[in-house]
């Protein structure tokens, strides 16, 4: 959580309710000034609510919602000032690119001197210069999504919300649109809220993510503390594959949680709260095929291996133990790595300390 002198805007328990449904569920979290917030969630899990509740254009049904400890839960949309970029770019198909930019300094009363120049400057920043001339259709997506960006930022807001801004792009121009809008947030300093549901786009592109689900933040955090300590089973498993290894005999004693998996003693860090049925959760990247069972400081288990997915430079192993536990990981797709042919029997390895404690059953 933010320091307390840092927040800039500050949810208090915002719920937001159509009928029985709980789009919003006491939703409170803390954003800080200048920070990069990602929201990550399933479809449906709050996430666009929530951008508009911050927005303004969605009325929260209870809660609070402060902007520099002032409250701001009654300030209409238009007195916030909020940038706001959504999916599908919605520029003016009939304006030019430059006057597109130009919009919201136009509807604020600017003169048209002092706009030419603000704009010349926005589309240098956003590298369309050379474009402004053009309609939106005879631009590629990316070119719009900058204009769009172009067109949020002109105003210079104090926090610009974007809504899965990139969903409509290639996966190369996706890539190159995030560095774009990374630089863009280290260039301007504004706070940026931006949503996804995209995993790998939340973990590279923020400075904290908040998992949603069923319209409850999960955890918060930087994308080292989600990915490697995740709250629970859904911020694991959502945040990337992971094998869960259920244990006999649990118990958990001095942050750790120990048990048995057939035949073999397991070992993980445990956080400090109860568990409930505790499971090994350990990410596929820690784990390596071995030639024998583990040495001291390492957990192993015997596999079978049922198939191997080629996935470019890694291939992903797909192994099942004696009880039927699943089990992935991956390895290089070229070299040498003990037997891998399907039917074979393999010991899997990793550290001690790689692994988590997780409640079984969420
Ligand atoms: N105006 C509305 N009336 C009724 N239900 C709504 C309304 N707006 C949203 N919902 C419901 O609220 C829940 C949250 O919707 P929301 O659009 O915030 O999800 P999301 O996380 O943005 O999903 P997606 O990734 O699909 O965009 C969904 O169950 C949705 O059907
Ligand atoms: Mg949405």
């Amino acid at each position: 959580m933010a320091e307390a002198s840092d927040v800039f805007l500050r949810a208090v328990e915002i719920t937001k309710s159509y009928g029985a449904l709980h789009a919003l569920d006491r939703v409170s979290l803390d954003i800080a000034r200048g920070e990069f917030l990602t929201l990550l969630g399933p479809s449906g899990s709050g996430k666009t609510t929530f951008l508009m509740c911050l927005a303004g254009f969605v009325e929260a049904t209870a809660g609070r919602l402060e902007e520099a400890g002032v409250d701001i839960t009654q300030r209409p949309a238009e007195a916030r000032r909020y940038g706001m970029v959504f999916q599908g770019y919605a520029l003016f198909p009939h304006m030019s690119v430059a006057e597109n930019v130009a919009f919201p300094l136009r509807v604020a009363g600017m003169a048209r001197g002092a706009r030419g120049a603000r704009v010349a400057e926005m589309l240098e920043t956003v590298g369309l210069a050379p474009l402004g001339n053009r309609r939106p259709h005879q631009l590629s997506g990316g070119q719009q999504q900058r204009v769009a960006l172009a067109r949020a930022l002109i105003s210079h807001p104090p926090v610009l919300l974007l809504d899965e801004p990139l969903s409509a792009l290639d996966k190369n121009l996706r890539e190159q649109m995030q560095e774009e809008i990374k630089s863009l947030h280290r260039k301007i300093g504004s706070t940026f809220v931006f949503v996804t549901h995209d995993q790998t786009e939340a973990l590279s592109m923020s400075s904290r993510v908040a998992i949603f689900n069923h319209g409850r933040v999960q955890q918060i955090g930087t994308p080292e503390e989600v990915y490697e300590h995740p709250a629970n089973r859904f911020v694991a498993e959502f945040l990337g594959r992971i094998n869960l290894i259920p244990l006999d005999q649990a118990v958990v004693a001095n942050c750790r949680l120990t048990g048995r998996f057939e035949g073999q003693e397991l070992t993980a860090p445990a956080p400090k709260g109860p568990l409930n049925t505790p499971v090994i959760a350990v990410r596929p990247e820690y784990m390596r095929l071995s030639a024998g069972p583990p040495h001291q400081g390492e957990n192993g288990l015997r596999a079978r291996v049922r198939a191997r997915v080629y996935g470019g430079a890694q291939s992903v192993l797909q192994l099942t133990t004696d009880s039927g536990v699943e089990i992935s990981l991956d390895v290089p797709s070229r070299g040498e790595a003990p037997s891998m042919a399907c039917g074979e029997t393999v010991w899997v390895t990793w550290p001690r300390d790689s692994g988590f404690a997780l409640s079984g059953e969420s």
